[in-house]
């Protein structure tokens, strides 16, 4: 969570910082800052709000080619402009950004900071007041920041400026995610390559505990202890084009209207020229040694992960249990003698994940990453990755990943059973074309949806979400959809479970929307329906062909029973739209919420 940029070169920093914060602000929203250095000091601009109101407190005759920004989730104290980076030292000597949290920066300042007053509640102050006190001692810039990094606990992603020496920059990092690109006579920092696709494709990767002293022409990486060390270069294949709107007025539809090219995409991708399965040998070989395989997520991976266990375990017959990982964290269950784990995150950031993921390296075990970003913490910490290829996934609801995730799990699952003997009647690769088509209705039936959308959700607090089987987890992922964009308490349910406490809920008018797409329990979800309905339940129904009715409100084209979910979360998803948008809610940057959960 939080964004970092920075910019040394040749062009007007404040307007390359400025737009690289706006594609950085799915990282949080609540403040955002900027410095510039020029000739005549270093000139800090920072507001409550988004990047938008950033821009109106900049001073834009100030003149700069070198500067760093910062867009916030609040972590140490509230959303305010006090509160937003930059942060400078209290002889305004050093200005600093952060993305992270220093678990130690009480006993830090106890031990180091007597008698300097800190201006914010932010634990990021404490980093800039080090850097300057250290200074003092008589150390040079360099050395105060590396003896600071070398103190801090937790997790960091951090850009220093220091006034007397205006055309540096010196960056570090921690668990936090950091990337430095390169162009001729021009350098730049961002959490995220896309921020600075506006300067250069060419970018280079630093590890954790690491400084970068960044200057127009180098960019010098160094350990901790001060010891250089050279690093590669990458180009980074995107598109700047990809993490455009276009004509769509939100990401989060543009994103949902994507899904049926990316499934195609994943078929192209994991089909080899025989048009079988293609998967690296020591990927199925981790699967197929495997007693048991843990899935670990957060969120709607998760709910992925949910589908996944059951793609798992019914095609590859391989036992599967799925885990939060904020709760697998803190009390793990009894493993098997031979486990592998199985990080599922679209932005492969997730602090919650690596918290596991160290753990499960520390005790030995193999560990595979499914995210759609490859470089990213989890993928590179991890013994294998496998790609979603969704693209970037802008809104911070989360649409094309969750459904990349389960065809990737799908293809997994089959080559897994494939290599072990299990006689399995399903080609993953033809199915999930018959998927990518069956998607493509939902571009045609927006209008029936946003109907649903208005008769259903526009003035209701509550709305419930059943489903059976496979149909309950695209249910938890339908109801988590609706929440975190229109703030409509929702809830998915197991359709069978609500008699036994929660149908106490349902009142004149409450919205239920049923789903049915599972045929050995079509009826059982029909028959909880009723039961909702005759206690005044205003009832949705959504199926898929085979499980229908007349009287439906919408029905989905028939995909392989296995492959349900990621056709049928599509109403769902757009029906949240729909429903954030008619209560006037910000659909791509839902309230206190960010894209990237880089904090446990
Ligand atoms: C909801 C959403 C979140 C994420 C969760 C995990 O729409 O996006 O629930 O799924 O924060 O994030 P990743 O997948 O990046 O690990």
């Amino acid at each position: 969570m939080c964004g970092i940029v920075g910019y040394i070169g040749t062009a007007d920093a404040k307007e390359i910082l400025l737009r690289g914060l706006e594609k950085l602000e799915y990282r949080g929203y609540d403040s955002a800052g900027i410095a510039i250095a020029n000739e005549s000091g270093i000139h800090v601009y920072k507001e409550k709000g988004r990047i938008a109101a950033l821009r109106d407190v900049v001073d834009t005759s100030e003149e700069s080619e070198v500067g760093i920004g910062h867009t916030r989730w609040a972590t140490h104290g509230v959303p305010s402009q006090l509160n937003a980076h930059p942060h400078q030292s209290t002889t305004s000597r050093f200005t600093i950004v952060h993305n992270g949290v220093i678990e130690n920066y009480e006993q830090l300042r106890r031990e180091y900071l007597e008698g300097v007053e800190m201006v914010s509640d932010t634990d990021t102050e404490i980093i800039v007041q080090l850097v300057d006190t250290f200074s003092k001692d008589g150390l040079s810039t360099e050395e105060a920041f590396r003896k600071t990094l070398s103190l801090l606990e937790g997790s960091y992603a951090t850009a220093l400026l220091d006034n007397t020496d205006r055309d540096t920059i010196y960056v570090g990092k921690n668990k936090s995610p950091l990337l430095i690109g390169l162009a001729d006579g021009v350098n730049v920092i961002a959490s995220d390559a896309m921020a600075m696709l506006q300067v250069t494709n060419e970018f280079m990767e630093i590890e954790d505990k690491e400084i970068v002293v960044v200057t127009r022409e180098t960019a010098q990486v160094k350990k901790l202890d001060g010891q250089e060390i050279s690093r590669d270069s990458y180009i980074a294949e995107l598109d700047s084009t990809d993490i455009e709107k276009g004509t769509y007025p939100h990401y989060m539809l543009k994103e949902i209207d994507e899904q049926p090219f990316v499934i195609r995409n994943i078929i192209t991708k994991y089909k080899d020229e025989n048009e079988n399965i293609k998967l690296d040998e020591e990927i199925r070989s981790a699967v197929t040694d495997a007693d048991r395989i843990y899935i670990i997520a957060a969120g709607t991976s998760y709910h992925s992960g949910l589908v996944g266990k059951e793609l798992i375990e019914k095609i590859a017959h391989i036992p599967v249990e799925t885990h939060i990982a904020s709760e697998f964290l803190y009390n793990m269950p009894l493993l098997s003698k031979k486990p592998l784990f199985i990080f599922i995150s679209q932005s492969g950031e997730t602090a919650d994940l690596r918290g596991v993921l160290v753990n499960v390296k520390e005790l030995g075990h193999p560990a595979l990453t499914i995210t759609n970003v490859p470089g990213s913490t989890l993928s590179r910490e991890a013994d294998y990755t496998l790609h979603t290829h969704a693209g970037p996934e802008i809104a911070v609801a989360s649409t094309k990943a969750y459904t990349a995730q389960m065809a990737v799990m799908a293809i997994l699952a089959v080559d897994a059973a494939r290599a072990v003997g299990v006689e399995i009647d399903f080609d993953p690769l033809q199915e999930l074309g018959i998927v990518a088509n069956a998607m493509e209705i939902f571009t045609e039936k927006k209008e029936v949806l946003e109907e649903v959308a208005r008769e259903f959700l526009s003035v209701s607090r509550n709305a419930f979400f059943i489903g059976r089987s496979l149909d309950y987890y695209v249910c938890m992922e339908g109801a988590l959809k609706l929440k975190e964009i229109s703030y409509i308490q929702a809830e998915g349910f197991a359709g069978g479970e609500l008699k036994h406490g929660t149908i106490a809920l349902i009142e004149e008018g409450t919205p239920v929307i049923g789903l049915a797409t599972q045929k050995d329990v079509s009826l059982n979800i029909r028959g909880n329906m009723k039961e909702v309905v005759a206690r005044g339940a205003n009832p949705c129904f959504i199926s898929m062909e085979g499980c229908e009715h007349e009287e439906d409100t919408v029905v989905m084209p028939a995909v392989h029973e296995y492959l349900t979910p990621l056709v049928s979360v599509l109403p769902m998803q757009i029906i949240s739209y729909y429903a954030a948008l008619h209560r006037g809610c910000d659909v791509d940057k839902p309230r206190n919420l960010a894209k990237s959960v880089t904090v446990e």
